[in-house]
């Protein structure tokens, strides 16, 4: 074990409420060293037979809709119509023990635990910068096979067509779009969309704001194509930085280094010199295109619409793809939560918008969780202690006005430390009991949204978000009725003398 990862390692060992995370040693090597510690703890199902066209998306939606409580990774293997060995990974990080693993914290009691664990680690998040290896097959295995220009054949991947009124395959869901700053040293990856037009060419779908975004728009500023890269198959841990909210400037290798406890291995492009990760499946290589444009979408997302409509965009023009030897895709597919990655979202945004709002200076956080139902935006609860006139508004405004809690939010709310904020039914009563509608809800208009919003009108990127205060008020919380609920003692002594009458239910 490196330095670096045993001091990772001792710092993961514990978390702030005492609980002991057994940690798993040096994180995994590459993706399919990830698969068979996968396949150790019993969390990975192998799937073959299953087509590309609707049938691997309809049974990744089965199987994360029936089963919600620690669905499986499913790898789709024999794929009709493609090599034996080519294969699509669904799911990767969507349990709490699966995220835990790959995360290098022991087995979880509960998301709370996986919650409380990130926190701990991003609190004093040192990052590690990623290290360039020589571009030989030996240390970048991803350059076992390169298709250059007229070879270039996207078809050759069993890409999904995941949903019924997809605009088409899309190659690109659990990918990471990888640009370089033009001003600067920053690498940015992101994870957006990416549809297959033809054999060389793919739109790419970028939220107005987002990092990826921005740096195109200085290229295009210039007059200049810009040069990308996209990554369809790698680690979870670079998937799990990229698809959430890192701050500008910072490299999400250096994000997802940190989180592994030793630098990520990239490689140079051929074309550009832009980093691809060395142990990566597959990576394609192409630029934006500033002066040509095709139909991209629609696409079902992870609102549970299709939302963004049909709409011209700017497409990627592949010059190079870069492969392992029977490479694996790596998909996440959005649709009507819960979806093969909606877990592992809510928990990450989770740990980050708690974090951000301690930083802003916000005192006694008791938890924070992000809704599954809406996607790990939509709906997010914060818990509080209060203690000071005023402190449940502040804990309303930084938790949506946190980098991570800002895109596409919608409700907020803030409940006192008894309610756990991952428990529907308690934050619903408290929102239902504690909170008086007049006095208690306020609208923040024009807010960070996107084409992805259902509810808005096409064009319209703003929306708007209620804070919701479900907290006793803070001047006579002393004096509020108390709650008609036995005392813990009293629940702990009945669950001894009694517990046996659930267990015969
Ligand atoms: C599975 C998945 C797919 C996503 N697809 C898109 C997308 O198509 N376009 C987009 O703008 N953001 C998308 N996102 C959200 C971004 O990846 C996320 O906001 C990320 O922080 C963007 O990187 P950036 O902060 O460097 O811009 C997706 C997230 C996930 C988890």
């Amino acid at each position: 074990m490196s330095d670096a990862t045993s001091q990772t390692a001792a710092k993961a060992a514990e978390d702030s409420t005492g609980h002991r995370f057994r940690n798993w040693g040096p994180r995994h090597r590459d993706l399919r060293d990830w698969l068979e510690r996968c396949e150790e703890i019993g969390e990975l199902i192998r799937l073959k037979g299953v087509h590309w066209d609707l049938e691997i998306g309809a049974v990744a939606e089965m199987i994360y809709h029936n089963k919600p409580d620690n669905p499986p990774a499913i790898l789709f293997e024999e794929i009709p119509g493609y090599p034996k060995d080519f294969k699509v990974l669904s799911g990767a990080v969507n349990s709490p023990r699966r995220l835990a693993m790959t995360l290098g914290f022991d087995d979880p009691r509960s998301m709370k635990d996986v919650v409380l664990a990130y926190r701990d680690r991003i609190k004093d998040f040192e990052l590690i910068p990623p290290k360039e290896v020589e571009a030989e097959v030996e240390t970048a295995p991803v350059l076992e096979n390169i298709d250059r220009d007229d070879e270039v054949d996207l078809y050759k991947f069993p890409v999904p067509f995941f949903h019924e009124e997809d605009g088409g395959r899309y190659i690109g869901t659990g990918d990471l779009v990888i640009m370089k700053d033009r001003d600067s040293d920053w690498v940015n990856h992101g994870t957006y969309r990416v549809q297959i037009h033809d054999k060389n060419t793919v739109g790419l779908w970028m939220s107005p704001g987002k990092h990826g975004t921005l740096i195109k728009e200085k290229y295009f500023a210039e007059g200049k194509n810009c040069p990308v890269l996209i990554s369809v198959g790698h680690d979870p841990l670079l998937h799990l930085s990229s698809a959430n909210e890192v701050g500008p400037g910072i490299s999400e290798f250096a994000h997802a280094g940190a989180n592994r406890g030793r630098p990520f291995e990239v490689v140079r492009s051929e074309l550009h010199g832009l980093p691809i990760p060395a142990y990566g499946e597959i990576c394609l290589e192409g630029e934006i295109m500033l002066n040509e444009k095709k139909s991209e979408g629609p696409f079902g997302e992870w609102t549970g619409y299709y939302a963004s409509h049909i709409r011209e965009d700017h497409v990627v023009k592949v010059k190079r793809v870069y492969y392992r030897t029977n490479p694996i895709l790596t998909t996440a597919r959005p649709g009507r939560p819960p979806s093969d990655y909606s877990f592992s979202k809510c928990v990450v945004k989770a740990a980050m918008i708690w974090d951000q709002v301690e930083k802003a200076g916000l005192p006694n956080v008791q938890g924070v969780w992000c809704m599954e139902f809406g996607g790990g935006r939509l709906f997010n609860v914060i818990s509080i202690k209060q203690a000071y006139a005023g402190h449940a508004r502040q804990a309303l405004l930084l938790a949506a006005g946190s980098h991570g809690g800002n895109y596409i939010g919608r409700f907020v709310v803030v409940v006192d430390e008894d309610i756990d904020p991952g428990d529907i039914w308690s934050v619903m009563w408290a929102i239902s009991t504690r909170c008086d509608p007049a006095e208690d809800i306020d609208i923040i208009r024009n807010c960070w949204s996107g084409p992805l919003d259902p509810r808005k009108k096409v064009g319209d990127n703003f929306n708007s978000r209620a804070l919701i205060d479900a907290c006793k008020p803070y001047d006579w919380r002393h004096d509020f009725p108390h709650t008609a609920e036995s005392t813990p003692e009293l629940k702990k002594k009945t669950l001894e003398k009694f517990g046996y009458i659930l267990d015969q239910l």
